[in-house]
Parts: C-alpha cells; sequence; structure tokens
C-alpha cells in the first residue's frame, strides 16, 4: 500500500496584521474578551493580495523546500472557501502561474476548515494513478473577504493565510486516514460567490460542541486503525480554531497539551490553511524530525471532520 511523505512545506500571509485592539475599534469588543475565550491575539486581512498571489507564494516555497519543480507534479489540489473566483479554480491559476505539466489535473475541494486533510487523503488515493507521484497541496483562504466585518461573533475569529505542502505517493509510507461529513448546514454557511453580501453565518456554540466531541472519537479511530498509542504520536496538528478547543480535546484525550502546536494567537482561524502553516512553521524550528509520528485533525463547515496520521 502506498501512502504519503511530506517532502516539503510552505506558507505565505498577508502583510497587514490586525489586532484586538483594531477590532474594538470597529465593534464592541475587547482584547481581555477575545484571548480569554479564544486565545487569538491577532490575525492577518488582506489588503491588496490575492488569494491566488498567497498560494503561489506558499507553493514556490513549498517546492523550493523539497527539491520537487513544477514538472515533476502529478497532482496539483487546493483546498478552499474563498476563492479569487468561481471558475477557474485557485487550483488551475497555480497550475498556470508555476506552469505546470498539462497532465497534472488540477481541481479544488470545498470541505470547510477540513479541506486540507480532505485534499492529502484525496491525493493519497489519486496518486499511484497518476503520471507522476509528486502532489502540490495547498490550504488557502482570504476569509476577510466573506468576514462580516460588523458582526463581533464572526470577525474576531478568523483570518487569512495559506499554506502548501508537497507529497510524494510512496511504497510501504505509513498511512492511516478518515474522513467524514456531518450533512448540516445552519451552524457555519456562507452564500456562494455573486452573492453580496455572502457572509459566515456561523452557531460558534454548536461548532465548539461538534469539535469537543468529535475530534477525540476521530483520533481514538485513527489510533485502532493503526494499533497504536496516543503516546506514541509525537505531535498532534490540530485545526487551529480556538486556543479553548484546543485545551478540551487534549484533556479528552489524555494527551499534554505541550503535544499539540498552537500558533491561533497569531493568525486566527485561517480555515483550510491553519494545518499546512503549523506544519510549515513545525518544519522551520525543526520541531519535526525525521521518523517522528504525526496526528493532523480537522473540523469545520460542513459539518466535516478529519484526520491523517503519518510519519515525517
Ligand atoms: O473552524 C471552525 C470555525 N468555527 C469555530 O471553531 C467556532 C467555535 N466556537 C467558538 O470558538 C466560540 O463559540 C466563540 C469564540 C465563537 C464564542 O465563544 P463563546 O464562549 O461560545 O461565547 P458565546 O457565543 O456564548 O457568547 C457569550 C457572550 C454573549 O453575550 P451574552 O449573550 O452572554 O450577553 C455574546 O454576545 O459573549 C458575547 N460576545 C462577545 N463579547 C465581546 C460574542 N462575541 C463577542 C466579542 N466580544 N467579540
Amino acid at each position: 500500500m502506498n501512502g504519503l511523505h511530506i517532502l516539503g512545506t510552505g506558507r505565505a500571509l498577508p502583510a497587514n496584521i490586525v489586532t484586538n485592539d483594531d477590532l474594538a475599534l470597529r465593534v464592541e469588543t475587547n482584547d481581555a474578551w477575545i484571548v480569554s475565550r479564544t486565545g487569538i491575539r491577532e490575525r492577518r486581512f488582506a489588503t491588496g493580495e490575492t488569494l491566488t498571489q498567497l498560494a503561489v507564494e506558499a507553493a514556490r516555497a513549498a517546492l523550493e523546500r523539497a527539491g520537487v519543480s513544477p514538472q515533476e507534479l502529478g497532482l496539483c489540489l487546493t483546498a478552499t472557501v474563498s476563492p479569487d473566483c468561481a471558475t477557474p479554480s485557485p487550483a488551475c491559476l497555480i497550475h498556470q502561474k508555476l506552469h505546470l505539466p498539462e497532465d497534472c489535473p488540477a481541481f479544488d475541494l470545498s470541505a470547510g476548515c477540513t479541506g486540507f486533510l480532505y485534499a492529502m487523503e484525496t491525493a493519497a488515493a489519486m496518486l499511484p494513478r497518476m503520471a507522476r507521484p509528486c502532489a502540490l497541496l495547498v490550504g488557502g483562504e482570504l476569509l476577510s473577504r466573506i468576514t462580516d466585518m460588523d458582526d463581533r461573533s464572526t470577525c474576531i475569529l478568523f483570518g487569512d493565510g495559506a499554506g502548501a505542502a508537497v507529497v510524494k505517493s510512496t511504497e510501504g509510507a505509513p498511512w492511516h486516514a478518515l474522513l467524514g461529513t456531518r450533512g448540516n448546514r445552519e451552524a457555519l454557511w456562507a452564500a456562494g460567490p455573486g452573492n453580496h453580501p455572502a457572509y459566515l453565518h456561523m452557531n460558534g456554540q454548536e461548532v465548539f460542541q461538534f469539535a469537543l466531541k468529535t475530534v477525540p472519537e476521530l483520533a481514538r479511530s485513527l489510533l485502532d486503525k493503526a494499533g497504536m498509542d496516543r503516546d506514541q504520536i509525537d505531535w498532534y496538528v490540530l485545526h487551529q480554531a480556538n486556543h479553548r478547543i484546543l485545551e478540551g480535546v487534549a484533556k479528552r484525550m489524555k494527551v499534554p497539551l505541550e503535544r499539540f502546536y498552537e500558533n491561533i494567537g497569531r493568525y486566527g482561524n485561517t480555515s483550510a490553511a491553519t494545518i499546512p502553516i503549523a506544519l510549515d512553521e513545525m518544519a522551520e524550528q525543526e520541531l519535526l524530525r525525521p521518523g517522528q509520528w504525526i496526528m493532523c485533525l480537522g473540523f469545520g463547515a460542513g459539518l466535516t471532520w478529519g484526520g491523517a496520521m503519518f510519519r515525517w
């Protein structure tokens, strides 16, 4: 059986930093409330950057770190809910900018904040049938373009950014993944492109409870599938949505919080981008070493959930 091996990662964030105090000038909120309820201190909101620009920047960094040329790619996937245009997909725009080979299919996945994990498992399944064994996976969002900046319950949470990974389908590489969806529109939804405004609407408490219940069960199922114990996992990379969700999941799983990577304070929730951005920061800080076990866990609009377990 083939599994995925991550060869390199990259990320790109807009330059504009928006602090909690900045948001408090617009809506009735304050730094203490946001930090205590979410752990978020600042986020990035694009001022001129497009999603395609961020995605291409993250992709170029990932290819460089992987030592893989665009011509070696057999698949290009983008996970997003906030594309620059309805069609062509960001994946096709990346394809154009990077001059990818014509027999390298490129398409988007819409699975909310779980999108990057859906992309990973899709690549794991498709790559053995593609012309070349490497894929470029990008999770990227410009959530500021679909966030109502007058709605204090959502504008404090979300941010913009992109993360990328170059993966290779490798014979015998350990790979365990689970994906699922509890079909639900009301908890978290946004109108499609062309609707003005196309803002995100969210029942925060419902999503919060969904995450706390679903993610520990998902982690348990993944460990059972692999025949492993929670202590054998070196790093848990959970979708960055809220510090209290990280804490709650760690507690329910009886895993020390220190084994969960966290950067929510700096970027807020960048949806499909949080996991690849986290992996890239961890690689840069040399927290990830060859042979370590990583478990990535996601949840989001859909309501989708997904997890992947692999060795670095
Ligand atoms: O990727 C998945 C995407 N979504 C999520 O992960 C969201 C998960 N949910 C959450 O993170 C939390 O539910 C929130 C951070 C969104 C909200 O925290 P909460 O502890 O669930 O607060 P709440 O919605 O129960 O609101 C408590 C109070 C309310 O006031 P009253 O009714 O008690 O008077 C809100 O109106 O806090 C008020 N409130 C705020 N106050 C200051 C809501 N937003 C704010 C705000 N500043 N920004």
